[in-house]
């Protein structure tokens, strides 16, 4: 559908031009005034410079050749020379209706639907999840589900770390504590245990030990470096450990991630295409394309218009190893060998901003993706704690993800009984307090997060992020339930709509439009959100939207309202207000509970 701003734009370029000004200066947009009006046009006074006129006189002229068609209920110039307008009610309750008649809420879907790959997550095998990771997984999450929701045949990976020295660490850490294990027994050749000699929680003890020691033992650190080699050039029993490590640490992390609501189609790493890369790199050196400086091989991605100095991208080190940006250039082969996607979605933190601007100038120097494929990367900021450092547990260590979860959820659930007792019914049973606290306090970690621009650091403050009022993921839910409630009481009744009114009408009050003005502009607001790939706009479209709801809700009967048309206007109107915030939770990845 066509957005408010854009039929209404429509009009004014129409006027600019039946005055003879030119089109351009017709643009529409949101009221900075909401005091004054809904909508306004400023083209006047950007004319006025163009045609050297008094900008009063141009906004008059335009206001005058405005059709009277039935779609404003306000067009008034005012000096300087802006243009404020409001709608009428029917114009609007034509647009709300068309919304409401469609799935999708008149979001306009993509028109060439195509084949997207969102890369996020990053976890390291054999290493905990911790609270570093919740954002690109957030995040990516998001982006996932609005690039899917516009149409888009999206793949999401994981694409683990399980490939590096964390590998070798763990092999040797493991040698000393189990030195009897037939792996490290050099004379044996008979098959591997099918069965992994460890658990999560060992597997979990072991590398941050290993990590550790590596750093003061040098011995200790030269082996797990051979134990890495080893692995990556294809020995039995590093290869056969390796499996298990893989095993165990990759069931934690489906686990851990579905915790978050967080589900990827593939569940590929590093390792996935290690066998591509011997051709790869031949192929590079062949074509010209890479050559070799001091020992390594390089590709040089510097442009002449760069601002800063962009090293050169080391595809191969000296001894001959292959470093973390080969894998992602061998990955990108191999996705366009499989999937031949038209965009590439990347969530890493941004410290890694200067190494995707080299992946994605040399994948296109070497011409691994074509030249129409959208190359993005979204590089996120830190959560910090209230100090201003990234957020550490109470000990100043690394807080676990899984501990932040049960953290936020234990915070939530002390508000989810005493909000039940504020209601009167205090016998919300045990297990329903306890899930409700887990989607709750979950939407809690999710809109603290993703309502800020990914870019930028953000406080996670418990108090703040669990809070059922303010700009917050419970509060939305919330403001569901809400209205989820109010629907319920409505069926019990017996009453259908559809007896009563056919359609959302206009009441007459002026909450009632603010809530509709607000509810239309998901159009505009998911366009932008996909366009530039930024969740945090459908965060604030849902805060608002939520504000809307509330004051209507408090400023009108609803159930109490006698007469039956209206009510039956009204509860059109939450429903769709329910929709629209329920779709909006769902591309943040939130679930919504039936009360709280
Ligand atoms: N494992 C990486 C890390 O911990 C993140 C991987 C991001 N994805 C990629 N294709 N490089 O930094």
């Amino acid at each position: 559908m066509k957005t408010i701003l854009e039929q209404l734009t429509e009009k004014f370029e129409a006027a600019f031009a039946a005055c003879g000004y030119d089109a351009k200066f017709g643009k529409v947009g949101l009221s900075n005034r909401p005091d004054l009006c809904e909508y306004q046009c400023n083209g006047a006074m950007a004319a006025a410079k163009q045609y050297k006129k008094a900008p009063f006189l141009i906004a008059d002229e335009v206001v005058a050749k405005v059709p009277d068609d039935g779609t404003f209920s306000m067009v008034e110039s005012v000096k300087p020379g802006f243009i404020n307008l409001k709608v009428s009610p029917a114009f609007l309750d034509r647009f709300v209706n068309a919304m409401a008649a469609e799935e999708a809420l008149g979001v306009e879907k993509e028109a060439e639907p195509k084949t997207v790959i969102v890369d996020y997550g990053g976890a390291n095998v054999a290493k905990p999840l911790h609270v570093g990771h919740l954002r690109p997984a957030l995040i990516g999450e998001s982006i996932k589900r609005i690039c899917r929701f516009m149409g888009n045949h999206v793949i999401g990976d994981v694409h683990l770390g399980d490939w590096g020295l964390q590998m070798g660490l763990v092999i040797e850490g493991l040698r000393d504590r189990k030195p009897d294990l037939v792996y490290f027994d050099e004379a044996y050749t008979g098959e591997y245990p099918k069965e992994a000699p460890f658990t999560i929680a060992e597997l979990e003890e072991i590398y941050p030990a290993a990590s550790l020691r590596s750093k003061s033992d040098e011995e200790f650190a030269r082996r797990a470096h051979e134990a890495t080699y080893k692995l990556q050039n294809g020995d039995p029993a590093c290869r056969a450990l390796w499996q298990h490590i893989m095993h165990v640490s990759v069931a934690d992390l489906e686990k851990n991630y579905r915790n978050l609501n967080v589900q990827f189609d593939l569940w590929n790493g590093e390792s996935t295409v290690q066998d591509r890369i011997p051709g790869m790199l031949a192929e590079f050196e062949q074509s010209g394309v890479a050559y070799e400086s001091q020992g390594a091989l390089v590709i040089d991605v510097a442009e002449p218009e760069d601002a800063k100095e962009i090293p050169p991208c080391i595809v191969r080190k000296q001894d001959g190893a292959s470093l973390y940006a080969t894998s992602d250039l061998a990955t990108i082969l191999e996705r366009e060998e499989l999937y031949h996607p038209k965009q590439y979605v990347y969530i890493t933190d941004k410290r890694q901003d200067m190494y995707f601007v080299q992946i994605f100038r040399a994948a296109r120097k070497a011409g691994l993706v074509p030249e129409e494929v959208r190359l993005d990367h979204i590089g996120h900021g830190t959560m910090n704690g209230k100090d201003g450092k990234p957020f550490k547990t109470r000990d100043g260590g690394v807080m676990r993800l899984e501990n932040l979860i049960s953290m936020v959820s234990d915070a939530v659930l002390g508000k989810i009984e005493e909000s039940h007792k504020n209601q009167g019914d205090s016998q919300i049973p045990e297990a329903e307090a306890r899930e409700t606290a887990r989607k709750v306090g979950l939407a809690a970690l999710q809109y603290g997060d993703l309502s800020n621009q990914a870019y930028k650091d953000y406080v996670f403050d418990l108090e703040r992020f669990a809070s059922f009022e303010g700009n917050t993921g419970p509060y939305i839910l919330y403001t569901i339930v809400r209205i989820k409630s109010i629907l319920n009481k409505y069926a019990e009744t017996g009453l259908d709509v559809n007896d009563y009114c056919d359609e959302i009408r206009d009441m007459g009050s002026e909450s009632e439009k603010a809530l509709k003005l607000e509810m239309a502009k998901i159009v505009e607001t998911m366009d932008s959100a996909y366009q530039e790939l930024a969740p945090h706009k459908i965060c604030a479209y849902i805060y608002d939207l939520s504000n809307a709801f509330n004051r209507f809700y408090h400023e009108n009967k609803i159930m109490a309202e006698e007469d039956k048309r209206k009510q039956a206007s009204y509860i059109r109107l939450i429903e769709l207000t329910k929709r629209a915030l329920l779709l909006c939770t769902d591309l943040l990845g939130m679930e919504c509970p039936e009360r709280m």
